[in-house]
């Protein structure tokens, strides 16, 4: 088993209360943002393949959770990442890099991406505590329905991916990363 590096989840003195909900707002709509893209550059590749239903509808559940988070930003006035042109075209990228490689791989980078999700949809709902019911209640539906897109991508068989284990690990470590710097910037 590889070991996965982590990133610090907390630097010394940061934000709580309106300020963590403010962060919370900015990185889920850029991550909901980079989902939305990574399937666009999957379905430009497998579109008309038997995969394309399956993945047009892991699509339609991201542009759910985008719209939430849109109105989000907007209601409470937040400033979405200053990365938002490198989410577009770096999910965009993978997804239709990992699509060129086969179906399999396309489902293995869903693996990657909602395990990582999964730890960082986990850590806010903690870190939310009692706080933000609202915002609570939609992390918590759009968690359930990330880990559906998971199972959805094991069933297409993901884990027989070539090089599976590697490749998950590195789009694993990158999703990280790309929390770690749309929590920050
Ligand atoms: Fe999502
Ligand atoms: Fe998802």
């Amino acid at each position: 088993m590889p070991i996965e590096p982590s990133l610090p989840r907390n630097l010394p003195g940061e934000p709580a209360g309106a300020k963590l909900s403010e962060r919370i707002v900015r990185v889920d709509h850029a991550g909901e943002y980079g989902a939305k893209r990574i399937y666009e550059g999957q379905l430009a590749v497998l579109g008309e393949t038997p995969s394309g239903d399956a993945i047009r509808a892991m699509a339609a559940g991201e542009a759910e959770h985008l719209a939430w988070f849109e109105r989000e930003i907007v209601a409470r006035g937040v400033r979405p990442t200053i990365l938002h042109p490198f989410w577009h075209v770096a999910g965009y990228a993978l997804g239709a890099a990992t699509a060129m490689m086969g179906p399999k791989t396309a489902m293995a980078c869903t693996v990657a991406v909602e395990e990582a999700i999964d730890e960082h949809y986990a850590a806010q709902e903690v870190a939310l505590g009692d706080s933000e019911p609202e915002l609570k209640q939609a992390i918590e539906k759009f968690h359930a329905e990330e880990l559906r897109h998971r199972d959805t991508a094991l069933s297409h068989e993901a884990e027989r991916a070539p090089g599976f284990q590697a490749m998950k690990l590195a789009i694993k470590t990158g999703c990280r990363a790309a929390i770690w710097l749309a929590e920050r910037v």
